[in-house]
């Protein structure tokens, strides 16, 4: 964990859908005893209150009214200092940010500069005095541009299907790997071409590519690099 007398270890991890960086993120913040923060929950969470207000996704003076009213924060866990909760309207909010109606509502309100304006503050508050592993699509190139360790991760669109398939699949949820395919291919088309903040890999980030390796094996390639360049 951090001492005082030096600054916080911030390590980017940015990727694709289905790339395994959250998975990646949490497994490494784990090991290293840093906090970990998966960002796409914030957005999730816009998502989530557009959905609960009848407010539809593509409808941006809507949302962003709804989030200049209560705007999702990230706030530590009492049992788990080093792990976190979104918090929207005093609510804490869990499973229900990955609802598959929110999965859906939330590619295109991810893409509307004014939510993307809002939800910057609270990743960088949460970054700000602790070490810590933050997951997402521009941590990287926008959020965190100077932190110590920057990782994009990628996968083949086939392994990311087959990945995101067995989740679903897992979890009770019906869909063909066609329909699959189809909905990442457009969703990274989504990801990579918004006018603001894209995926993006930053120039100085190490591409980790995690089609053939495991969670445990991508994160000790991670935690390898990280300890290299912390040698004294
Ligand atoms: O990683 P995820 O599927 O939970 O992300 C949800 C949405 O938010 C997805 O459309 C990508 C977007 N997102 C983003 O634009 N920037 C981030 N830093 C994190 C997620």
């Amino acid at each position: 964990m951090r001492t005082p007398d030096r600054a916080p270890v911030q390590i980017a991890i940015d990727g694709p859908v289905a790339s395994g960086k959250s998975t990646v993120a949490k497994r490494l913040a784990q090991r290293l005893g840093f906090a970990f923060l998966d960002t796409g929950a914030l957005y999730r969470a816009v998502a989530f209150m557009a959905l609960q207000s009848g407010v539809k996704p593509n409808d941006e003076r809507g949302v962003d009214a709804l989030a200049e009213r209560a705007l999702p924060e990230v706030v530590s866990d009492e049992r788990d200092p080093r792990s976190y909760r979104i918090r929207l309207d005093g609510r804490l909010l869990g499973p229900e940010l990955f609802a598959p109606a929110v999965s859906q509502a939330v590619s295109p309100i991810a893409a509307m500069p004014a939510v993307r304006k809002r939800l910057i503050g609270a990743q960088r508050a949460f970054a700000l005095h602790r070490d810590v592993v933050m997951a997402g699509r521009d941590i990287g190139t926008v959020v965190l541009p100077q932190a110590r360790f920057k990782f994009f991760l990628t996968a083949s669109v086939d392994a990311r299907v087959d990945r995101r398939w067995r989740e679903l699949h897992d979890a009770g949820i019906r869909i063909t790997r066609e329909e699959l395919h189809a909905e990442i291919v457009a969703r990274d088309l989504r990801d990579t071409t918004r006018a603001v903040s894209p995926l993006a890999k930053a120039p100085d980030a190490i591409v980790v590519d995690t089609s053939d390796l495991t969670i445990e094996e991508v994160a000790d390639s991670l935690e390898r690099t990280v300890a290299a360049k912390n040698q004294p």
